[in-house]
């Protein structure tokens, strides 16, 4: 046998048999290195005979292309293992980071439920401002000075005389400033009232607000409007009272019960809503203000109605204590996800 091929017998072996990138890279210095022994029979080759070069090239080249071989892939089975050797310590099973979905608060559910209900029967909505004058939660609304309403005990005043208004019927009074008949809107928003709070008390509330002006509106409007909204809500089960009460900016003035088998207060009557005919008053406050009789009491009537937001999904999720809705405990929140 040649000592080449002695050579590469010997370096194959070694380079096999090399356990890691460290044990290889001595074995291409010792071959392959500038004084390794097959660089080294690069040099030899000078002071051969005329007649052996071209053999012993021809073989030192079949040398050193087999042993550049066998590194290369000696390294890249040391790069595929140090790579599954890396990927195994990924512990697949491992569960991934969980992208959270939510859902709307059972309040917003309630306030979707019910705008979608009045959109149908043509209703837009309108809007006002959380921090009122006095004029448009009261003095517009036919309610006197010495209303107790007006009492800084049942309010929150500001220290420049507005207020956080006790309901949304001031969105009545700007959305007729604003615009001449026929009206047709529903303002849903938050109240104040500087209430005890209790399971069925809290100083900040959720109304909607309902107003319809047109000619010739009456009771009877009112009735089939606001009936057919508790059948939508409720079900088509549910029984609806019209009991008379008093509001200042009403006349006459209402309050609807409910009750409905499909409830869990079951047979029980529940108020939900207060409603009334517009009062004159109220048109003529408009009137001033707007500096005009666009408002004609002679001419137009209507109706107007405030539901209790919170009121109305307690029953509907029959949920025991008004305070849930603001203490933002998720095992509360859930249970509506
Ligand atoms: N604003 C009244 C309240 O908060 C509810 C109400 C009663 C609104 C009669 C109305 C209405 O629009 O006509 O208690």
């Amino acid at each position: 046998m040649h000592p080449l091929e002695q050579l590469r017998v010997e370096a194959l072996r070694e380079i096999e048999s090399a356990t890691d990138e460290q044990t290889l890279e001595t074995a291409r210095i010792k071959y392959l290195g500038r004084s390794g022994s097959v660089s080294a029979w690069g040099e030899q080759m000078k002071s051969l005979a005329k007649d052996e070069k071209p053999i012993v090239g021809k073989l030192l080249n079949e040398v050193r292309t087999a042993v550049t071989a066998a590194i290369e892939s000696r390294t890249a089975q040391f790069r595929s293992q140090k790579e599954s050797g890396a990927l195994s310590k990924i512990d697949i099973s491992l569960p991934g980071t969980p992208r959270e979905i939510g859902a709307f608060h059972p309040l917003t559910q309630m306030l979707e439920r019910s705008i979608q209900i009045f959109r149908r029967m043509g209703f837009a909505l309108a809007d006002g401002p959380d921090v009122e004058d006095e004029w448009h939660c009261f003095d517009a609304l036919n309610t006197p000075p010495d209303h107790p309403a007006r009492n800084e005990q049942d309010t929150f005043y500001l220290p420049d005389g507005r207020l956080l208004r006790t309901h949304t019927s001031t969105v009545q009074i700007r959305t007729m400033q604003a615009a001449p008949p026929p009206i047709r809107v529903i303002a849903p928003g938050a109240a104040y009232r500087r209430d005890e709070v209790d399971a069925t008390h809290s100083a900040q509330f959720h109304q909607i607000e309902g107003l319809y002006v047109d000619e010739n509106v009456s009771v009877a409007d009112l009735k089939g409007t606001l009936e057919f909204f508790m059948r939508e809500l409720f079900g088509a089960e549910t029984k609806v009272q019209f009991r008379p009460h008093h509001f200042p900016f009403t006349e006459p003035s209402l309050e609807i019960y409910v009750k409905s088998k499909a409830l869990k207060r079951g047979e029980q009557w529940v108020e939900v809503c207060g409603c009334g005919v517009v009062h004159p008053a109220v048109f003529e406050a408009v009137n001033k203000a707007r500096g005009d009789k666009a408002y004609d009491p002679e001419k137009w009537s209507g109706y107007a109605f405030g539901l209790g937001m919170d009121r109305l999904a307690m029953i509907l999720f029959d949920i025991p204590d008004i305070r849930l809705f603001a203490q933002n405990d998720l095992r509360f929140l859930r249970q509506f996800a």
